[in-house]
């Protein structure tokens, strides 16, 4: 409520005086008349901009509007027969077996929940739009490995409404495992619009195709640890408070779980968010500490290491990626079916969210020193004050919601881990520099 006050009486004069609900005029009332004529221009300047920019901006795509085809445009990518391809990649081996589209399937945490349901003989099919945010050979390696498994994906954007519809006309989803997002706390601060694009505009096109579709699938989708924000309180549990935000990113995980109420509440979708923590592994995010610091490690390259204020050391909750596609395939086990159709609800729905963390925070320091060891070399630490960039000092999840209803039960060490982690490191970039050279 502190931080709410200055906002607020910054507010108070512009609020009209017609409503005559004060008998007798508050305080600041002549401040109110003071402030009306130049409040008159203002919004008189307001309106006339405004309507400036509706006559001169082009009429807004709409599903079956005359602008469709341009919003199409992504489909040039897309291979002739990539229906025939994603009605084939969709079927699930028994006929219990779920249908699943998982977008951000050339993800990191996407790449292993698509292998992981296929593996198990459910129906999968893959989305991802490639986008550069980091190497995208990468993406398109783990694009090969899923191919191998008979996993398609589809290359498109998620803001793609009519794509969209076209596929859940061809595919009855039983569940949709929502994974594309622009990840990264950091990047943020440069290119802050990419952000709204994935993870609030593409939520919500995703979502209205959800809707719209019969039967109504259920979601299971990524949130983050993040929305626990400046929160001082640990371990973090799903009741504290999330009205913190230190990043856009983690605002924008915010406003999807907020999306994610008014769906379920309007439309009777069944939605799980999950909140990870610091995904780890074989297959990972090169924009993420861990992978970068093996890198630089391995060139002799100096790393740095944040603390917080007062040398207060940095931590995260590690978790690895095994663990988490547990968790992500029994929330897509326990998820109750949605019960609308077509866009109209029939009753309540299913509305969760859960912690999946791995309960024990390990200093950025240890992290390092686990990575020397495995990697045999020593790393040149530079120490730093965290810059005010968005990232948090501490993270630590509690999970006993989690493990109460998801059988949720993570079982890998970050040393366990991390061994594993490098192995594929080392792997995957030195057979890659074997077959370049
Ligand atoms: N890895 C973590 O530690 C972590 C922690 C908390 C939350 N998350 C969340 O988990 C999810 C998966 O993360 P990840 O680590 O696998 O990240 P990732 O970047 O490896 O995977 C996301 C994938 O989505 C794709 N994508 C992004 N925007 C898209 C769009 N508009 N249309 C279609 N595809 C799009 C990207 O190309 C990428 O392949 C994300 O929602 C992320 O925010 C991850
Ligand atoms: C963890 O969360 C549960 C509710 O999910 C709560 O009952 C418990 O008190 C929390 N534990 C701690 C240590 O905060």
């Amino acid at each position: 409520m502190t931080q709410l006050k200055p906002i607020l009486s910054h507010l108070d004069p512009i609020i009209p005086s017609s409503t005559g609900k004060f008998k007798s005029p508050p305080p600041y009332a002549f401040h109110r008349l003071r402030f009306h004529p130049r409040l008159t221009l203002w919004s008189f300047l307001f309106l006339f901009f405004l309507l400036l920019f509706v006559i001169c901006s082009p009429p807004a795509a709409s599903p079956g509007g005359k602008r469709r085809s341009l919003q199409t445009t992504g489909h040039s990518r897309l291979p002739a027969n990539w229906e025939a391809k994603a009605r084939n990649s969709a079927r699930p081996v028994s006929k219990s077996g779920l249908t699943v589209l998982v977008t951000g399937a050339a993800g990191f945490v996407g790449s292993h929940a698509a292998l992981a349901l296929k593996n198990r003989g459910d129906g999968v099919v893959g989305l991802d739009n490639f986008n550069t945010y980091y190497e995208t050979g990468l993406k398109k390696a783990r694009k090969t490995l899923l191919d191998r498994q008979g996993v398609y994906i589809i290359d498109a954007d998620i803001n793609d409404a009519v794509l969209l519809g076209k596929l859940f006309e061809i595919v009855r989803f039983s569940h949709v495992m929502h994974l594309a997002a622009q990840a990264g706390v950091r990047y943020a601060m440069q290119n802050p619009s990419s952000y709204i694009h994935s993870n609030v505009n593409g939520f919500v096109t995703l979502l209205e195709a959800c809707k719209n579709s019969n039967p109504q699938p259920a979601i299971v989708w990524a949130s983050s640890s993040s929305v626990y924000g400046l929160n001082s309180k640990v371990p973090f549990s799903e009741k504290d408070r999330t009205d913190q935000p230190a990043s856009l990113y983690a605002a924008t995980k915010k406003a999807g779980e907020e999306i994610a109420h008014s769906y379920n509440h309007i439309y009777g979708l069944s939605i799980t968010g999950l909140r990870f923590f610091t995904v780890y592994g074989p297959w990972g995010r090169p924009d993420m500490a861990y992978y970068f610091f093996t890198k630089d490690i391995l060139r002799g390259k100096e790393i740095k290491i944040f603390e917080g204020a007062d040398h207060a050391t940095v931590a995260r909750d590690f978790t690895y990626i095994d663990d988490v596609v547990k968790g992500c395939l029994s929330a897509l086990d326990t998820a109750k079916k949605s019960t609308g159709s077509g866009g109209k609800k029939a009753g309540p729905a299913q509305l969760r969210v859960y912690n999946l963390g791995n309960t024990s925070p390990v200093p950025v320091s240890k992290l390092v020193s686990i990575l020397e060891k495995l990697l045999k070399v020593k790393a040149k630490k530079k120490l730093l004050p965290m810059p005010r960039n968005g990232d948090v000092v501490f993270t630590h999840a509690n999970i006993t919601l989690a493990r109460k209803e998801l059988g949720y039960k993570p079982t890998t060490d970050l040393e366990t881990g991390l061994k594993k982690f490098v192995k594929w490191y080392i792997s995957y970039y030195g057979s890659k520099k074997k077959s370049a050279w």
